[in-house]
């Protein structure tokens, strides 16, 4: 029998993955940091011992981009040397690790969508951190891991951009959004199903998974207001504006799309544009949330 066990299960995609296996009739096992924190090798052990994982989904990781800043050490013992670990664990008891990249390993210097293997170059400490996990997997056979590289995720549970927008909003907060940092935006839900499709079709190795389309930030905002229906105005503004505001943030790649053809390939479907999915997920937050 297949057991499916979720790290970091508090998590925004860890929510969206166990709501997705549920409804493909898994019966996930999700484990929160409280009861597994990634970095302690004795933890992993016993999560291994207990459930014997056929596939370990790993949604645990330091994902506060500006704080990573000061506190790269944490950043680089969750997001890479604790993905080492774990992808020997997986080895060892033949178990596949599911792991998610970020398009932050990218210097954002392209002119067009990044493909899987072009050259990374991280510009924040965030970034570097993510690089290294990645470079764990890609140091080892490539048969027991699925490495997603995703972006500019938001979901019905947790922090994200389009949240803050309409919180914000909704509150009458005067809002200024960059609009000169191009990426894709990507809904959970997306995200989960695309890898249970992948799973489906036997996948292993490093892919892209994003909504199609780019955006700017302000793209995004504009969009997730008009799906709400909140009528509020929005400044766009440049990195250099919003720089001179906030001089201490992590330096964000200026475009970081990512190119999805190898994976819409590989499910015989494209992601769909990231505006029809803002508007789903605005749709479920309202039915959800009664607003
Ligand atoms: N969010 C994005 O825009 C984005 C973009 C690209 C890629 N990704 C990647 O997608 C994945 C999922 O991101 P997400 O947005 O769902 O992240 P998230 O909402 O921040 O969730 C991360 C979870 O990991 C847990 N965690 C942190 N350190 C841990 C540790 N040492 N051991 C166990 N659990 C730990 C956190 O617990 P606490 O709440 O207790 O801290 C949190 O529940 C990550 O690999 C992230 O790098 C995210």
């Amino acid at each position: 029998m297949t057991s499916l066990v979720i790290l970091g299960a508090n998590g925004m995609l860890a929510h969206a993955l166990a709501h997705t296996a549920a409804a493909r009739g898994h019966h996930p096992i999700a484990i929160p940091r409280a009861q597994c924190d990634i970095t302690s090798e004795p933890q992993l052990r016993a999560v291994f011992e207990q459930h014997r994982p056929t596939v370990l989904f790993n949604c645990a990781a330091y994902t506060k981009v500006d704080a990573a800043e000061t506190e790269s050490h944490q950043a680089n013992a969750i997001n890479g040397y604790a993905i080492q670990t774990l992808g020997q664990l997986c080895r060892a008891h033949e178990t596949l690790l599911v792991h998610f990249g970020s398009d932050f390993v990218f210097d954002g210097r392209a002119t067009q969508p990044y493909r899987e293997y072009d050259a990374p170059g991280p510009l924040s400490a965030y970034g570097q951190s993510k690089r290294l996990g990645e470079e764990a997997l890609l140091a080892d056979n490539w048969d027991n891991w699925l490495l997603l590289r995703t972006a500019w995720l938001y979901g019905r549970h947790g922090v994200s951009f389009p949240r803050t927008m309409v919180e914000l909003a909704r509150k009458a907060v005067p809002l200024s959004i960059v609009n000169d940092q191009i990426g894709s935006p990507t809904f959970t839900n997306d995200l989960a199903d695309a890898t249970f499709d992948l799973l489906e079709r036997q996948t292993t190795g490093l892919w892209n998974i994003v909504n199609s389309n780019p955006a700017s930030w302000y793209d995004l905002a504009v969009a997730t207001l008009e799906a709400f229906g909140i009528n509020h105005p929005i400044r766009p503004i440049t990195t250099a504006d919003w720089r001179a505001i906030r001089p201490q943030q992590a330096i964000r790649p200026a475009y970081s799309v990512l190119d999805t053809s190898a994976v819409t390939h590989r499910m015989g479907r494209p992601m769909r544009p990231w505006r029809e999915a803002v508007q789903d997920f605005a749709e479920q937050v309202r039915t959800a949330e009664g607003f």
